[in-house]
């Protein structure tokens, strides 16, 4: 056995062993809820409705030949507009199917949606820093909690970077994604693993490029301390946790390069 079959073998399809499988759905199990429950009595935030007023650069073309991972972010905060544009891009609802799936922005293996939004918030102009949740249904935030020390929290999350070192907690909004593999595995059983994966690939994307047109710069961030987000975002780790991290921020002059 190669050292590294084991992963090399989730990178490919099961789609052959998948297909004898009696998965949850087959057997009638009850299917999951699309979005996690919250508290209505929570501290809730209305977005702004999505406008393509905020983007600056309404070229796609341009937006992508011009896109690059960001690391060195200016003072200037996002606006409400902006974040709300953001969250609409990576993870907003367009569409119902009959059968009560969401149909969003971002496309999705079988429209199962298993990601959940977290933003830790550090400059939203009219926004208290501090950790909230994306409600997509609703298109609102839901105020979790403040953070003490955010800065010093995000530079614990994200450990040693290679690039920048530290940049993530000079950004505006950090972006958390995690998963409730359930959501697919209730579906896809044991192929559910890999579709998430390239699912939140879809959506740090879409983060990068509508970041670009807005005049910010966003950075995928995979290297992140998985124990620590999970305990701060109170995830349990198994039902659901962190797969992926983006920070965003308006650009400094100076760009940031490999
Ligand atoms: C899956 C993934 C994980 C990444 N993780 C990090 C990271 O932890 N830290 C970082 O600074 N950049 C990270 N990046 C950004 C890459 O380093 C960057 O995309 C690459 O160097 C190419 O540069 P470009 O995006 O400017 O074209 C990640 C990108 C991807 C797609």
């Amino acid at each position: 056995m190669s050292r590294y079959e084991k992963e090399r073998n989730f990178l490919k399809s099961n789609f052959l062993e998948f297909k004898h499988i009696k998965t949850d759905k087959i057997k009638g199990l009850p299917k999951p809820p699309n979005t996690k429950a919250f508290d209505s009595s929570s501290t809730i935030i209305d977005l702004p409705k999505v406008s393509k007023d905020v983007v600056s650069r309404d070229s796609l073309y341009d937006s992508i030949s011009e896109r690059r991972s960001t690391r060195f972010y200016s003072d200037e905060s996002l606006s409400l507009e902006e974040l709300s544009y953001l969250l609409w891009a990576t993870q907003g609802i367009t569409d119902t199917t009959k059968n009560g799936l969401t149909l969003r922005t971002v496309p999705c293996s079988g429209a199962t949606h298993t990601l959940e939004t977290y933003l830790f918030i550090m400059r939203v102009d009219g926004i208290q820093a501090g950790v909230y949740r994306y409600l997509p249904v609703e298109h609102k935030l839901l105020y979790l909690f403040e953070l003490d020390e955010i800065d010093q929290k995000i530079d614990a999350i994200t450990l040693d970077q290679p690039f920048v070192p530290n940049f993530a907690k000079k950004a505006a909004v950090m972006f958390a994604w995690s998963t409730i593999p359930y959501r697919s595995e209730w579906k896809y059983d044991i192929s559910a693993h890999k579709k998430i994966l390239i699912d939140v690939g879809h959506v740090s994307q879409n983060l990068y490029l509508t970041s670009e047109s807005i005049g910010a710069g966003a950075c995928a961030i995979g290297i992140y301390d998985q124990q620590l987000i999970d305990e701060v975002l109170g995830l349990d780790g198994e039902e659901e946790f962190v797969i992926f991290l983006g920070a965003v921020g308006k650009k400094k002059t100076v760009v940031g390069t490999d």
